[in-house]
């Protein structure tokens, strides 16, 4: 006899969280665009919430390798907190003014601590999306690099807003509608799969590529050469 069973029929609870890198923080035009981007995931039934990496304490790396030896940064800071954070959540919205062309370096400070996260593909499995504004320069390339970064983690993108502004604070209000419409898309993959080739043969030929680095650590990084066989990654 067939039973019902409410549970099944309620969506799990579904986390997205933005990585904010503008150092203009509540008067950043990025993390207004930002948040209608998870206003949008709201609306599709996401719990969302915004971090500004500016009140984060965030070491620059120092290439001491310490985290490979040991899976643990030397630097005491608030990095792990925040790694803990991308792992609780489902969906992972990075979000960058440009700055000469590229991220900002608060952003660029914190990727360069994802190293580790990214040779154990620690957030495998998750769904994200890359937000920029710009003056003029750069919007385009930042978004893709945003989304580069993401496929670094295991992380698939469903895609970027990158918004011009050339100086016109309207410009991002106008953009609303389109950041609205990422976030809801970004809560769909999450809920439904977001089917991309290209991008899990990206992902697939990186995790080939840290396999050797998790294979030569083994001795010493044991629980997670353990948890990569366990995954069938190793095979
Ligand atoms: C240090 C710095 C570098 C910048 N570099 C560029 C640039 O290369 N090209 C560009 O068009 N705008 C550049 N801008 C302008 C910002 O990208 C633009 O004002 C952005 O929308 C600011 O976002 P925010 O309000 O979220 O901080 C730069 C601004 C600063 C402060």
């Amino acid at each position: 006899m067939m039973t019902h069973n409410p549970v099944l029929e309620t969506d799990p609870a579904m986390k997205i969280l933005a990585i904010h890198g503008s150092p203009r923080t509540i008067r950043s035009g990025t993390r207004r665009l930002t948040g209608f981007v998870l206003e949008g995931a709201a609306d599709a039934g996401a719990d969302t919430e915004m971090i500004d990496l500016c009140d984060f304490r965030v070491t620059p790396c120092t290439a001491c390798e310490g985290c490979t030896l040991t899976g643990t940064c030397v630097y005491d800071d608030d990095v792990p907190a925040l790694v803990a954070r991308m792992k609780e959540a489902d969906g992972i919205v990075f979000a960058s003014p440009v700055y000469i062309d590229n991220v900002t370096g608060q952003m660029k400070i914190f990727f360069d601590r994802l190293a580790d996260a990214i040779h154990y593909q620690l957030l495998t499995g998750k769904y994200g999306c890359g937000v920029a504004t710009t003056y003029d320069s750069g919007g385009t390339e930042v978004v893709a690099y945003l989304e580069h970064v993401l496929n670094y983690l295991g992380v698939i993108s469903v895609g970027g807003i990158g918004i011009a502004t050339q100086g016109d604070a309207g410009a991002i209000d106008r953009a609303e509608p389109e950041a609205r419409a990422l976030g809801r898309k970004l809560a769909g993959a999450i809920r439904h799969g977001f089917p991309d080739p290209k991008q899990e043969a990206e992902i697939a030929g990186n995790r080939a590529y840290f396999k050797s680095i998790v294979e030569a650590n083994r001795d010493f990084r044991t629980s997670e050469y353990e948890e990569w066989k366990r995954k069938g990654w190793l095979d």
